[in-house]
């Protein structure tokens, strides 16, 4: 005798609740895989907004300056050559970013050794405002001969950051900022980024690296608020070139960064 029809009705329905469930949860798991890779492309997008703002400030202070210059009543051609030149110099570099970004989408690898002095010498020259004019007394110490292995455009981002850092915590207060760079000990390249600027908390310095992680929430002093995403940055590019970061701080007194990275030899 066949199985009483109460029962076969009950299996139908629960096979039919149950491919109904297994039919949610296949479309709540392709929402999630949209969202993820949406979330990727719009976290990639922040990043390279972030580089490329870190060179359109400069490129627009400088050509800005260049126009007004240009356009008053008596033009000071030597401050137009010059505020031209450093406009350019950071179009270049930006140029010079996207090749980057391109070629590592591509799985090229454009290392090398680098000398550190021409990073730190490159950076400089695509600072949007010369240190001096807000009463930041630049101090650079590099040992001689000293090399890394690794991408320079990505090295000076990282030095960049680092920089643009420095100088809004020192921003209506003056102070000085130190970049040094020797061979420690174990044969490794050190470089440090040390201003006597307003300092971070010591319960915040765990999040500084996180991504998104910001204090400066509000445009402050004609400065644009901030993303929470140079450190983030320079955290990937350090560990990508087997270096680390790592940072030191005191409210009130200033903050040292520490990049160690492997030396190279023969730049
Ligand atoms: N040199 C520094 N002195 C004091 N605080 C710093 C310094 N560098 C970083 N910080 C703190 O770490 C936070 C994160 O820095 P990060 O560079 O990642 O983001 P941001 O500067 O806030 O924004 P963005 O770099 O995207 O413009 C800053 O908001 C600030 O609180
Ligand atoms: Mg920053």
């Amino acid at each position: 005798m066949s199985s009483p029809p109460v029962q076969s009705a009950f299996e139908s329905s629960l096979n039919h609740n149950l491919d109904e469930v297994q039919g949610q949860i296949e479309s709540l798991r392709s929402q999630l895989a949209e969202s993820q890779r949406l979330a990727t492309i719009g976290t990639i997008a922040a990043v390279i907004a972030h580089e490329f703002n870190n060179l359109l400030t400069p490129i627009l202070s400088y050509s800005q300056m260049a126009l007004q210059s240009a356009c008053g009543d008596k033009p000071d051609m030597d401050l137009v050559r010059k505020a031209l030149s450093r406009s350019f110099q950071s179009a270049q570099k930006a140029g010079k970013i996207c090749e980057s970004m391109l070629a590592l989408a591509r799985g090229e690898s454009r290392r090398g050794a680098v000398a550190v002095q021409k990073i730190v010498d490159e950076t400089l020259s695509v600072l949007a405002r010369d240190p001096g004019k807000d009463g930041i007394n630049l101090r650079v110490h590099v040992q001689p001969d000293l090399a890394v292995e690794g991408d320079s455009i990505q090295l000076e981002q990282v030095l960049l950051n680092l920089l643009i850092n420095a100088r809004q915590a020192m921003l209506g207060r003056g102070g000085s900022l130190t970049i040094k760079a020797a061979l420690s000990e174990g044969g490794d390249v050190v470089i440090q980024v040390a201003d006597t600027g307003c300092g971070i908390p010591e319960k915040l310095l765990p999040r500084i690296f996180e991504p998104f992680f910001t204090t400066k929430g509000t445009a402050q002093k004609g400065e644009a608020r901030g993303s929470g995403l140079g450190l983030a940055i320079c955290k990937q590019i350090v560990e990508r070139h087997n270096g680390r970061i790592e940072v030191t701080s005191q409210v009130g007194k200033g903050t040292t960064f520490a990049i160690t990275l492997p030396a190279a030899h023969g730049a």
